[in-house]
């Protein structure tokens, strides 16, 4: 068994006063602020600014960053990174700008594109990273994975080393969740519980990873509707944060299923947002994997307070997927059929390029490409399940 969890973590409310301190730990002089235009205008960007300049060293904005990143923009990114003499970066941002900041930060010590670096070891270790999240959802503060968009043959790669990607510090502070709409925090909650639960139904899922996604998908069914509905409930938001990093190094760990496969495949093809794609697909993977396995689904059942007590496995998996059914109806996440992209003539390509991810691999049962039609062709349909 293998667990790797190097990122050291600094978590809680108004943590994101102690980021100059940890800048100054790794005694370097020049450091970029990656951030996307509108977080550059927040307070937190500001924060950081001033604590760089009194821990005395230069900082270079850099806001070169877009909603799921593309292998170009890393690669210009991190010749800017060199031509500045960048000694470490500071990614304010989503999943999207912490990828991006670890793909130029691997680029810039290992002198490769960054296609180059898609699904193989990245033998030097990038430049120093510390994360600082500023939503709820994919856990890149803690990952030592970078999923960015080949433009060339359109799909994301995973560019990914356990050594050499692991952010240095990530400064979890839940008060940048404020601003977060709430279709994020929906959109990005449900990424975090999609991470937990496939973490744990997972064909090499290992007893760490179960534990930390076991006890994110009973944080997460507690709190994401509480934080979507309340922006100022700080009781909600921390433990979402806390849930959202459980749910990455658990899901690095071990990996993520079919879910995964089809929302990238689906995201990429359609644009449709990481979070939004993987809430489009998540029941009914579910329903998938169920028969078969309901002690597995049935233990979900129970951390989502979900389970019948007294009721057998059978009875309390399906009740696992009505629960994830409801909650995202709830959050009022989009609907495959409102985007207009997208059209079910692709089906049948979509469902054969997902069927040959490698998270289709890991996943707890055997999937194929009519599987995948019929799961692209319900959610589709919004086809109710247990409701
Ligand atoms: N590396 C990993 O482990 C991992 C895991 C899952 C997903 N991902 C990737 O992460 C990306 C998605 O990241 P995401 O879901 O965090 O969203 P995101 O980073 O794409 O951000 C979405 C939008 O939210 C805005 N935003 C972010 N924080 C905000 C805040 N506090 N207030 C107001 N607006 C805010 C951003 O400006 C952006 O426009 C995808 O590319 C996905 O593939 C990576
Ligand atoms: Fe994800």
């Amino acid at each position: 068994m293998r667990f790797s969890m190097r990122t050291k973590l600094i978590t809680g409310y108004g943590c994101l006063d102690q980021l100059g301190e940890a800048v100054r730990s790794f005694g370097v002089k020049k450091v970029m602020l990656c951030t996307d235009s509108f977080l550059a205008q927040t307070p937190a960007a500001a924060a950081i600014q001033t604590q760089l300049a009194g821990a005395g060293v230069s900082c270079e904005v850099y806001t070169q960053l877009q909603p799921e990143p593309i292998d170009v923009d890393c690669d210009r990114g991190a010749a800017f990174c060199k031509e500045q003499g960048v000694e470490l970066i500071v990614a304010l941002g989503g999943g999207s700008v912490m990828d991006q900041s670890k793909a130029m930060a691997a680029i810039v010590t290992n002198g490769k594109s960054c296609r180059e670096l898609d699904d193989v070891p990245i033998p030097k270790r990038m430049l120093p990273l510390i994360c600082v999240p500023t939503t709820a959802g994919t856990g890149s503060e803690v990952t030592f994975v970078s999923v960015i968009t080949n433009t060339q043959d359109q799909y994301k790669m995973t560019i990914m080393d356990a050594d050499s990607l692991s952010p240095d510090v990530a400064v979890c502070d839940p008060a940048l969740l404020t601003t977060l709409p709430p279709k994020l925090v929906a959109s990005c909650g449900v990424d975090a519980l999609t991470h937990a639960i496939e973490a744990y139904t997972s064909a090499v899922a290992n007893p760490i990873s179960s534990a930390l996604a076991l006890q994110a998908m009973e944080m997460i069914a507690q709190n994401l509707k509480r934080c979507w509905e309340t922006p100022s409930d700080r009781e909600a938001q921390s433990a979402m944060m806390l849930a959202s990093t459980m749910a990455g190094a658990a899901f690095i760990n071990s990996d993520v299923g079919a879910v995964h496969a089809v929302a990238e495949t689906v995201g990429v093809a359609y644009h449709i947002p990481h979070g939004v794609a993987n809430s489009l697909f998540l029941p009914y993977v579910m329903e998938f994997n169920r028969a078969g396995n309901e002690a597995y689904y049935a233990r979900i059942a129970h951390r989502l307070g979900a389970a019948e007590p007294g009721a057998g496995d059978g009875e309390n998996a399906k009740r696992s997927i009505r629960f994830v059914e409801e909650l995202i109806a709830q959050l009022k996440i989009p609907a495959f059929a409102s985007f207009p992209q997208v059209d079910p003539a692709d089906f049948e390509a979509l469902a054969a390029r997902a069927a040959k991810s490698p998270m289709s691999l890991d996943n707890r049962k055997p999937i194929e490409t009519e599987d995948y039609v019929r799961i692209l062709r319900d959610a589709y349909q919004s086809k109710k399940i247990y409701r």
